[in-house]
């Protein structure tokens, strides 16, 4: 006959324990606790902010070639607004990077190149004065803001884990600039449904 069982001789172990360990394996990717491994994420880090750096210096350029191809006002001045913002995200970079004390390096970014050639032709392949290349227009400018909302979003995560609140803050501020220039785009891309609905 069976013997009635027995405890379990294994005891689960202190809660808090188990939340450190967790911590800390998020605040180290690798699950390794070098120094050497510190550094090599921080090399990480900053690289992909030379990444975004890249990105954000060449957006500047091709938002007024956007806003000169752009067919309404309102589309026009958002890519108005938008360059002046764009200014100042890379100056804010340039802030993160002193407190880094990191060099500001562009290093390219082949996701923004891409978009930006995307924007490119799509003013190429469609005519000046309508309301389809405003449409095009804001579909590229919105796939740019999205890019850039998940690049900053990951950034300030990761400046959280290594305890960079001054970094986070700066990262905070454009990316709910980043945010609301993509609510701003879909609004006019609503208001062009509104119209063409009301032309009907
Ligand atoms: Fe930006």
């Amino acid at each position: 006959m069976a013997t009635p069982s027995k405890t379990p001789a294994v005891k689960t172990a202190p809660k808090t324990t188990a939340k450190s360990t967790a911590k800390s394996s998020v605040n180290k990717p690798t699950g390794n606790t070098g120094k050497m491994e510190d550094s090599e994420f921080h090399e990480f880090f900053v690289d992909e902010l030379k990444d975004i750096y890249w990105a954000e210096k060449h957006l500047v350029k091709a938002l007024p070639k956007m806003k000169k191809a752009a067919t309404s006002p309102e589309l026009a001045e958002a890519f108005d607004k938008h360059t002046l913002e764009t200014q100042t995200h890379i100056e804010t970079l340039e802030e993160v990077f002193a407190l880094l004390d990191e060099k500001p390096v562009a290093k390219k970014c082949d996701a923004m190149a891409g978009l930006l050639e995307e924007a490119d032709s799509i003013i190429s392949d469609t005519k000046a004065g309508t309301l389809v290349r405003d449409a095009g227009l804001i579909l590229a400018a919105q796939k740019v803001e999205h890019y850039e909302i998940a690049t900053y979003g990951t950034l300030k995560t990761f400046a959280e884990n290594m305890g960079h609140t001054d970094v986070v803050d700066l990262l905070q501020q454009t990316l709910d600039n980043e945010k609301s220039t993509d609510e701003a785009l879909t609004q006019i891309a609503e208001s062009f449904v509104n119209e063409q609905a009301a032309a009907e």
